[in-house]
């Protein structure tokens, strides 16, 4: 079959994102439009700011997606738009757009889970990379600012299916990450700022247990029930964990020292944070992150014996995350169980993983009717 380019649109939050990937396995444009220094100010994403600026930017992102890929409206295959879940506001620019142009250029239109994509944007590194053999059961964790998935990944010659074994039944981790940094006045987003200053803190200062969310039935009849297996996840008790010991260890005049010291920089990098914070500060940090990413990696490995995986994906936002990464690669190893990441820019949002996710259902011909809508709570399956 000649090579099938599809051109991918993503807008489930705070990245407006358009890309074209070649039969599912190479990358040709990658553009990424961040509303960061919009959202900064406010700590956190503001649905409404979201909408309005992926108005203002969907347009000149799907073009240079082209250009960048020396490609014209005319030339791609197939569009591909995130179908779901994130802000109901933020998916609705993209849907828009994207059944527009397929309606007016008369292309097929294929609608993606924002999950799936994740995903796939660790298969699509993979084959890119040369390796296109998986060892079966797949095991993913799609750890991001909504999710904290965990899913059994498997394809059949129809496509991939999917089955969620665990998820978080709070906060997601990195939603924990931002709202720690938040509480911190670390700045937004909080993942990659805590991540940078961990490393000059003690992971080991401050204890923060976690709890084993799991209620295995002592009834050996009953051992092995789908719901018996599943692994839940819990970040909500850390980050009240965390303001706790801001209140009991005096730590309200550093985190106001810093609020006064960063004020007025409009950007500030982690070197400017790192100056604005006390050797306390660090070590918290460092203990947050250290907590969180254990946690992750127990539950997650814990999954894997518990179903025989074979081969462990780790994608989202969060897996951008060193320590994370660091600590799957080596607690991985000694379970003989490969992982993948995907590299850090298709960690985050991006269109290039939901242009990959739709390469299967592209040779489906699994295309989208105009009914197709965008539905801010879509499950995987
Ligand atoms: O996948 P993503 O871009 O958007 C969602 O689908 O949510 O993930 C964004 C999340 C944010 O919570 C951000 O703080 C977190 O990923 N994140 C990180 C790192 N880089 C991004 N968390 C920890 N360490 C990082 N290096
Ligand atoms: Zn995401």
């Amino acid at each position: 079959m000649s090579d099938v380019y599809i051109l991918g649109i993503e807008s489930s939050c705070d990245e407006t994102a358009a890309a074209v990937v070649r039969s599912g396995d190479e990358v040709v444009s990658n553009v990424v439009y961040s509303q960061i220094a919009t959202h900064q100010p406010f700590g956190g994403v503001v649905p409404e700011l979201a909408s309005r600026e992926h108005l203002r930017a969907i347009v000149p992102v799907v073009r240079k997606a082209l250009d960048d890929a020396g490609q014209t409206y005319q030339t791609i295959d197939a569009l591909a738009v995130t179908k779901g879940p994130g802000l109901a506001g933020a998916l609705l620019v993209g849907m828009s757009y994207a059944k527009a142009l397929a309606f007016a250029l008369e292309k097929p239109l294929i609608g993606v889970n924002h999950l799936e994509g994740h995903i796939h944007a660790v298969l699509l590194e993979e084959r890119q990379n040369g390796n296109r053999e998986l060892a079966f059961p797949v095991l993913a964790l799609v750890v991001s600012g909504g999710h904290t998935h965990l899913y059994l990944a498997e394809q059949k010659s129809d496509g991939w299916v999917y089955q969620n074994i665990g998820h978080t039944r709070d906060d997601a981790a990195g939603e924990a990450f931002d709202k720690v940094a938040k509480l911190l006045e670390l700045g937004y987003p909080g993942g990659p700022m805590i991540d940078f200053l961990a490393k000059h803190g003690n992971p080991k200062a401050v204890k923060f247990p976690f709890a084993q969310i799991k209620h295995r039935d002592r009834n050996p009849q009953n051992r092995h029930a789908e719901e018996d297996r599943r692994i839940d996840f819990s970040y909500s008790g850390i980050k009240t964990a965390v303001l706790r010991y801001v209140e009991t260890h005096d730590m309200r005049s550093a985190i106001e020292r810093r609020r006064t010291a960063l004020d007025g920089m409009p950007a500030p990098s982690g070197e400017d944070v790192l100056a604005a914070s006390d050797p306390q500060t660090l070590d918290l940090v460092a203990s947050f992150q250290h907590a969180v990413v254990n946690d992750l990696v127990s539950k997650t490995l814990l999954a894997a014996r518990e179903y025989n995986a074979n081969t462990l994906l780790v994608t989202g936002g969060v897996a951008a995350n060193s320590e994370l990464r660091a600590t799957f690669q080596s607690r991985a190893a000694t379970q003989g169980l490969p992982v993948h990441f995907p590299s850090r820019k298709l960690s985050t949002d991006n269109a290039a993983m939901i242009a990959a996710a739709a390469y299967p259902r592209f040779l489906a011909g699994e295309f989208a009717g105009p009914e197709l809508s965008s539905d801010a709570a879509l499950k995987l399956r």
